[in-house]
């Protein structure tokens, strides 16, 4: 490594390079259209984010299945999205062909709205529910997967996130409270059946040695029988299956793996901590070293949750501000092992240009996010989703809903 900032070197992820350190996370924004194609404003955000020059950008959640998801307006990759996604991801390389583009593959289960999709469980959470999926129904999904994983590779992207995490369907199977009897879950050889045969069949399927795979994981989700809990029925934390997971994804051919935490609709300042709680921001660099230490050097593991360290000014105490920042954490992390890459994502709405301000030395010319969490209420209201702080339209879309709202609840009482 040379003596510049650890985030602007490149770095080699399976057979193909990432010019820097910088990775922009998957970030859901329900902009597509009624068939689940890219509309206007999602080729607008996309634009902007390749224009920014991160190494490595995840393509939003994108369904498996229009069935069962999780937002009205949200990206699909069956069949029948496979020209539009073609043409999406040809624009796009036209504007930048260095950055490398994965697409973050999911299915939302417990997640899936009941409003407009079939709502699917492993196993009732309470405050959840959902129909409880058969066996077949799960080999369904699987099939389902794998067919996305070809259809990303036929479009032209570079790999595939198979999402196992945030409490979507791949992590919802992973959980010990998913100890149910069936060929799904119980025992974790069982629990952990379904992410093995995944990556092992689209490793095979998709038969590219060029083509990434690897996985977003939540390595404890922090709540009683989530991911990394010792069991069914705590919250404490024993790391030893969410370790066993990505050494198995590794094993079945992961060239990465991306670090997360938390489940957002139950946990959510652990997957990103905002002004409230920022400290949670260093239980991710626990996560991934510990990932780290757990795989081999040439698997590369992308830690997450940086957003909140921005330029120092953020609420974390006993620290000087400029140890304190996205660039000395950045830095820092990677020249000791912490991790090898660093993801971003509310920064990423906030300002898509920062990789590009960053290593042009423009730090003083980055819209710095605020953690307020604007854009993840957009998210659950449905809306199209962006950067309340730094953009007018969603900001007065927000306001907009939030009045009427408002005026309803007026109404009733
Ligand atoms: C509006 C919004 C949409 C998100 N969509 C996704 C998504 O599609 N897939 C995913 O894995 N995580 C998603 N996340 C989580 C982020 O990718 C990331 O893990 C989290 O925000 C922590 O990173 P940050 O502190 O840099 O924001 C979303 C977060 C927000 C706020
Ligand atoms: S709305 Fe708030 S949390 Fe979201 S990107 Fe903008 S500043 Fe960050």
């Amino acid at each position: 490594m040379t003596g510049k900032n650890a985030l602007f070197e490149p770095i080699k992820i399976g057979n193909l390079v990432s010019s820097n350190r910088l990775m922009i996370n998957a970030m859901e924004c329900c902009d597509s259209d009624e068939y689940g194609n890219p509309t206007e404003r999602t080729y607008e955000r996309y634009t902007k984010l390749f224009k920014g020059q991160a190494g490595l950008i995840d393509l939003e959640a994108i369904t498996v299945t229009y069935d069962s998801r999780g937002r009205k307006m949200q990206l699909s990759i069956e069949p029948h999205n496979e020209k539009a996604l073609e043409k999406f991801v040809s624009q796009l390389r036209k504007e930048n062909d260095k950055t490398l583009f994965i697409f973050q593959l999911t299915h939302s289960g417990e997640l899936s709205h009941p409003d407009f999709s079939r709502r699917v469980t492993v196993k009732h959470l309470p405050g959840f529910g959902g129909d409880l999926l058969s066996e077949e129904e799960v080999d369904d999904i699987l099939d389902k997967f794998v067919l996305a994983a070809k259809i990303c590779h036929n479009v032209g992207g570079n790999g595939v996130d198979l999402k196992l995490s945030h409490g979507y369907l791949g992590s919802q199977l992973l959980r010990p409270y998913n100890d149910r009897d069936w060929k799904y879950g119980g025992p974790w050889e069982k629990r952990s059946r379904f992410a093995f045969e995944l990556i092992e069949r689209v490793v095979k399927e998709v038969n590219d040695p060029d083509f990434l795979v690897g996985s977003k994981v939540s390595v404890w989700e922090g709540f009683p029988g989530g991911c990394g809990a010792a069991s069914p029925t705590t919250a404490v934390m024993d790391l030893t299956e969410s370790i066993d997971l990505v050494k198995g994804l590794e094993e079945r051919g992961a060239h990465y793996i991306l670090q997360s935490a938390g489940s957002p609709s139950i946990t959510l300042a652990l997957s990103q901590p905002d002004k409230a709680i920022p400290d949670y921001a260093y239980l991710h660099h626990y996560f991934s070293k510990t990932l780290k230490e757990n795989l081999k050097p040439e698997t590369v593991v992308i830690g997450s949750a940086y957003s909140i360290f921005r330029d120092g000014k953020n609420n974390l105490q006993a620290v000087k501000p400029e140890e304190n920042t996205l660039l000395y954490w950045g830095d820092k992390n990677i020249r000791e092992g912490v991790c090898d890459m660093v993801a971003l994502g509310r920064q990423s709405f906030a300002d898509p240009f920062v990789p590009q301000k960053l290593m042009e030395g423009r730090e003083d010319e980055i819209d710095w996010c605020t953690a307020c969490d604007n854009c993840i209420e957009l998210l659950i209201r449905q809306q199209n989703v962006g950067c309340t702080t730094y953009n007018k339209p969603y900001r007065d879309a927000l306001r907009k809903i939030r009045e009427e709202e408002g005026k309803l609840k007026a109404k009733r009482t």
